[in-house]
């Protein structure tokens, strides 16, 4: 394993089927990147093939998401182990996700090394979320696998297999984003049910996290926008490449666009439809609507950034369609709470939208 590339390792936690022994693997993997004892992303000269679908246990029934269990309002202990066992599921399919944008567009794209850095950090990640969420879930009295789950995630990976922007704008945007629109309002419920210990799980270790992971599609998203119009060279660092023409904000936004329309209508059929477009907040009929709707968890995810960052300055409107003021998720406006999200945000260098940022 010395000399084993990231690639590599990534293949083999992607080839790991227990869902406990992949966190466990790329946690190895993701700190022997971070201490230097892995070296390079992938060996040039050798051709590898990601598989389409990473090894699951069988042990977790899959069903369509019309088909899924009711999950509740945390009131009962039934219904928290559903949603327990809701995000469990949905933080190993976080875990794979993480090491397939590795392993599958690395090399293929030529992506600096700053983006392999990036996302073994979201991968370790998901990997600890899977563990903490799983552990609780036995502590409910329950146990990853009890309860059927769905396959969204993975449907909209295979759709996006083939284009890295379309996979960071889809799984890494908005999935994230849609993540962080709905755990405030999970948080809150738990602690209304009384279950404090889920409640601060959620908000103190994977709400923090979950947005520097959000922080990272967008990132990665630019960047490409950028690159592909020669705006930024490949081997440049991506904060060197920074500017504050609005021009190139509305390029990306333009892009951003595109890709919603296309990856969320159309060519894609239900069940991954259903479940993207109920992700993306899609109307079933309004066009120009649904397009706006389809921003609104990266821009509420924006509004969120900036209220941490800027607190006593005015949020600006992060995409000329939404014009509504999202306010601040409950959950965020603790000093602690805020705090925290600040030191990760900053701990782990990323890279706000900085002509966004210019406009407050
Ligand atoms: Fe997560
Ligand atoms: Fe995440």
């Amino acid at each position: 394993m010395g000399t084993e590339s990231l690639v590599a390792a990534a293949l083999r936690v992607l080839n790991t089927a227990d869902p406990v022994d992949k966190a466990r693997l790329g946690d190895k993997v993701a700190t022997k990147w971070q201490q230097g004892l892995i070296t390079t992303p992938y060996d040039p000269s050798l051709d590898f093939s990601v598989p389409d679908r990473p090894s699951r246990l069988t042990n977790v029934k899959l069903v369509p998401p019309s088909l899924m269990p009711k999950l509740g309002k945390a009131g009962s202990l039934q219904s928290r182990q559903a949603i327990v066992h809701s995000l469990a599921h949905t933080e190993s399919w976080a875990i794979d996700l993480s090491w397939d944008i590795i392993a599958r567009f690395g090399k293929q794209e030529a992506m600096p090394r700053e983006f392999f850095t990036d996302f073994v950090k979201v991968a370790q990640d998901e990997g600890r979320h899977f563990s903490l969420l799983a552990a609780r879930l036995e502590e409910l009295g329950s146990f990853y696998g009890a309860l059927p789950a769905h396959d969204g995630l993975w449907d909209s990976a295979t759709a996006t297999a083939n284009d890295l922007l379309a996979r960071l704008a889809v799984e890494h945007c908005v999935h994230e984003a849609r993540g962080l629109d709905v755990l405030p309002t999970t948080i809150s419920r738990f602690r209304n049910g009384g279950d404090n210990q889920t409640a601060d799980l959620l908000e103190n270790v994977i709400y923090p996290e979950e947005i520097t992971h959000c922080a990272a599609g967008v990132k990665w998203f630019r960047y490409l926008c950028l690159r592909s119009r020669d705006l930024i060279s490949a081997s440049q660092e991506v904060g060197a490449g920074e500017s504050d023409s609005m021009m190139e904000t509305d390029e990306v936004i333009r892009r951003f666009h595109g890709i919603v329309r296309t990856y969320f209508r159309g060519p894609l059929k239900p069940p991954f439809n259903e479940a993207a477009r109920k992700a993306a907040g899609f109307g079933p009929q309004c066009h120009s609507q649904d397009l706006c709707e389809s921003l609104l968890p990266i821009a509420r995810w924006l509004r969120v950034q900036l209220a941490l960052h800027l607190p006593q300055r005015s949020l600006p409107c992060a995409f000329p369609a939404i014009e509504k003021p999202i306010p601040v998720p409950p959950c965020c406006r603790s000093d602690e709470t805020r705090k925290m999200i600040a030191s990760q945000v900053t701990s782990r260098n990323v890279t706000l939208w900085q002509p966004l940022e210019r406009t407050a």
